[in-house]
């Protein structure tokens, strides 16, 4: 078995690579022609050997350079290909919402199957993506990699910013047997919401260390103003944790002058502090290889 790590997850493909046995992991070389266009070549030898591909798809390059190294994969004869998308992008736009627009998370993974001999990813916007997909495809879960690194740290509460997180919240809290909210969160526009308490708190929140969980943070303003919320009620710490960090522009920094600690997982490269689904990514991998036909 050997990984092969995309541009956009060359970290979290290494670490994968250590969680399957320290299996011999590689970097594709990648270049631009002088009119703009692509091009990717993977060394070693992938004859007969299944692979790993690693590669999240947050920009429009990420998507291409995926279906080119699938290709290429294919094309050094491998025998089986897993890929791994560990934050798929485009998954907020999973149907078609007004007449002209595309369903461009069901897109997506058609074209991903089409080399793919399965595919695995972390928390998706939504689960009904996983029937887009054309080969098996396993959704893993960035809670109970969070819930590592929480548990050597203090936390009294965890907090959904609103109704559609609440099991994840819950999730999180029945992990490390604590109590859990959601708060009402109304949208505003793409960058604004309101936010109010529950009608039931479960704990008094003064002093206490409350930690609020979402699946994706991208321009923060969701997780900002829960902050705010929490902070009004005096608790004594807040921490933010999410699976998927995007942190878009000036986020990081407004959540930081508002929270304690920011945690993420690996499924992005950004500056919060990790925890690794790496081992969560390997398991399904091993799971899904045992169950998929030799070649
Ligand atoms: C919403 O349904 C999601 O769970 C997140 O709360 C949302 O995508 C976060 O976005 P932002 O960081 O822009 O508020």
């Amino acid at each position: 078995m050997q990984v092969v790590a995309g541009t956009a997850s060359t970290a979290l493909g290494e670490r994968v690579s250590r969680e399957l046995g320290n299996v011999p992991f590689g970097l594709p070389y990648l270049k631009r022609f002088p009119d703009g266009e692509l091009y990717v070549r993977i060394g070693g030898q992938l004859e007969h050997e299944d692979v790993v591909l690693v590669q999240s798809t947050r920009s429009d390059q990420d998507v291409l350079e995926l279906l080119l190294l699938e290709d290429a994969v294919r094309q050094s004869g491998a025998r089986r290909l897993v890929v791994v998308v560990p934050y798929f992008g485009y998954a907020r736009q999973d149907r078609v919402f007004f007449p002209g627009e595309p369903a461009s998370a069901p897109t997506l993974a058609r074209h991903i199957s089409l080399e793919a001999d399965a595919i695995v990813t972390v928390d998706l916007h939504s689960s009904e993506t996983l029937q887009s997909f054309q080969k098996p495809a396993v959704e893993a879960s960035g809670i109970p990699a969070v819930a590592r690194l929480l548990r050597q740290r203090p936390v009294d509460l965890l907090v959904s910013p609103d109704k559609g997180g609440t099991d994840r919240a819950r999730r999180m809290a029945q992990l490390l047997d604590r109590p859990w909210m959601a708060l009402h969160k109304q949208r505003i526009d793409s960058e604004h919401v309101e936010l109010q308490l529950p009608a039931q708190v479960p704990i008094s929140l003064e002093g206490k260390h409350v930690v609020i969980v979402d699946d994706v943070i991208s321009t923060g303003g969701t997780v900002v103003e829960a902050a705010r919320l929490l902070a009004r009620e005096r608790v004594g710490a807040i921490a933010a944790a999410c699976t998927h960090g995007l942190f878009l522009r000036d986020a990081f920094e407004r959540i930081k002058a508002v929270t304690d600690t920011i945690y993420s997982t690996d499924t992005l490269d950004n500056p919060a502090e990790k925890a690794s689904v790496a081992p969560d990514i390997a398991q399904i991998v091993k799971q899904e290889l045992g169950k998929l036909p030799a070649r």
